[in-house]
């Protein structure tokens, strides 16, 4: 398939509540998986959601294996996750840094819940259910906030912990 353009912050697209997938094993979705994967893959993301190649459907994948741009972080299973739902177990939340392909060059630091239960549809619609901590859980919230027209930083307590990747590592403490 090919490698897509990711819409930056400020594209419309971003903003949008996207819309559940009803059909599945179909040519369309087949493709836009295969297409978020090697985009994925060609930009070393941890996770891509379907509105960022400009598709508004609740589709999200991440990966997290030996990746350059997260070198310290736990594995996460690839999963392609389909009309996701998250309940939240607990109300602790970690604090940690994030960044994202639509925000190229930055990073912040975002509370996220530490513990979640997801629930979706893997790519044949077939029922799944997680329960995942820690990192696992933070890339799925920031994933399926992509599908509520959400960006981190918007997530963001401190503004002042929001910068361009270069500068923090330069300064930092
Ligand atoms: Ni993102």
């Amino acid at each position: 398939m090919a490698v897509k353009t990711v819409l930056r912050m400020g594209h419309p697209v971003l903003k949008k509540i996207a819309e559940p997938v009803t059909e599945f094993n179909t040519s369309e979705l087949n493709g836009l998986i295969q297409d978020m994967f090697d985009t994925m893959a060609a930009m070393d993301g941890a996770g891509l959601a379907a509105p960022q190649i400009g598709v508004s459907r609740r589709v999200v994948i991440f990966s997290v294996v030996d990746n350059p741009r997260y070198p310290d972080a736990e594995a996460v299973p690839e999963t392609i996750l389909i009309n996701p739902q998250i309940e939240y177990v607990g109300d602790e939340k970690q604090t940690d840094w994030e960044g994202c392909l639509s925000i190229p060059g930055m990073r912040g630091l975002v509370p996220r819940y530490k513990e979640i239960i997801y629930r979706g549809q893997d790519q044949k619609g077939d029922f799944f259910e997680r329960h995942v901590e820690g990192f696992h859980a933070r890339v799925v919230q920031h994933e399926v906030d992509h599908l509520d027209g959400l960006l981190y930083p918007q997530r963001i307590e401190d503004m002042q912990y929001f910068g361009f990747v270069d500068e923090l590592n330069g300064h930092e403490n």
